[in-house]
């Protein structure tokens, strides 16, 4: 795509304060620790010792921050088109010493060479910033693109269909995860109503499924659920 799409940059329209960022997730996303600690258990299981990893929408680094401590031998592409963010990541990357291989750019992925190069690829809270009018489909095609035949791929996405009676309970229940933190229920209503429902696409669990799968990814199972986000695992074909 000549101009991918600007939904979700968190330069130009960023959905919180992007200093808060680490913050704000760990309150608003439920077990966002964990959602890292469990793809880097699937992910060492599946990669040998050298693997070369793009993390689409690298944010502040947490992917890295995550995988590169107890993986010397992976090396990573961090891409977001947030010069904001990426200054958090680096600055975060470089506290802590990490050694290996390390590059972040700026941009998207179509921005990278297209070839299969890498060994594997994630995508953590990422695409349901992107509307499903070609934009979630063009991410998906765009990391396959630069993946290894059979190389692993993890999305970590919103989902689900807002207005369903089950969307809205399980609604009602992620809201008491920052209410039991000890944020404010008004904060937490107006975080709701005008953040996660103004800027998340949610789509259907069977619509990810049908884009990954029109993207050429194959074996997608899911690994994670957490409210109203999901975790799935797919190999590129
Ligand atoms: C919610 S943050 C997630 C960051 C990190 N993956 C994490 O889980 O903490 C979303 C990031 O995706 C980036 N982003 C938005 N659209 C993107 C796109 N089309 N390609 C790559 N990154 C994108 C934003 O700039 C932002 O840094």
């Amino acid at each position: 795509m000549a101009n991918p799409p600007k939904a979700g940059n968190f330069d130009e329209k960023p959905p919180m304060n992007v200093e808060e960022y680490d913050k704000f997730i760990r309150l608003f996303c439920g077990a966002y620790e964990e959602m890292f600690k469990l793809t880097h258990c699937y992910l060492r299981a599946i990669l040998p010792k050298q693997a070369k990893i793009l993390v689409a929408g690298v944010g502040t680094g947490m992917e890295i921050l995550e995988f590169a401590p107890l993986n010397a031998g992976w090396s990573f592409c961090g891409v977001d088109p947030s010069a904001d963010m990426l200054v958090l990541a680096g600055k975060k990357i470089s506290e802590k010493n990490l050694a290996g291989e390390i590059e972040l750019r700026k941009g998207h992925v179509s921005d990278l060479r297209e070839e299969e190069s890498f060994d594997a690829a994630t995508c953590i809270l990422v695409m349901h910033f992107l509307k499903d009018d070609g934009s979630k489909l063009e991410l998906l095609e765009s990391i396959c693109k630069r993946i290894k035949p059979g190389a692993p791929f993890v999305l970590i996405d919103g989902f689900g269909e807002p207005g369903s009676m089950d969307f809205e309970e399980i609604k009602v229940a992620w809201k008491n995860y920052p209410i039991i933190s000890g944020v404010p229920s008004e904060t937490v209503e107006n975080v709701f109503n005008e953040v996660i429902m103004k800027t998340v696409q949610f789509v259907p669990e069977s619509r990810i499924m049908q884009l990954l799968e029109t993207a050429g990814f194959t074996r997608v199972s899911k690994y994670f659920s957490g409210f109203l986000y999901g975790g799935w695992m797919g190999y590129k074909k």
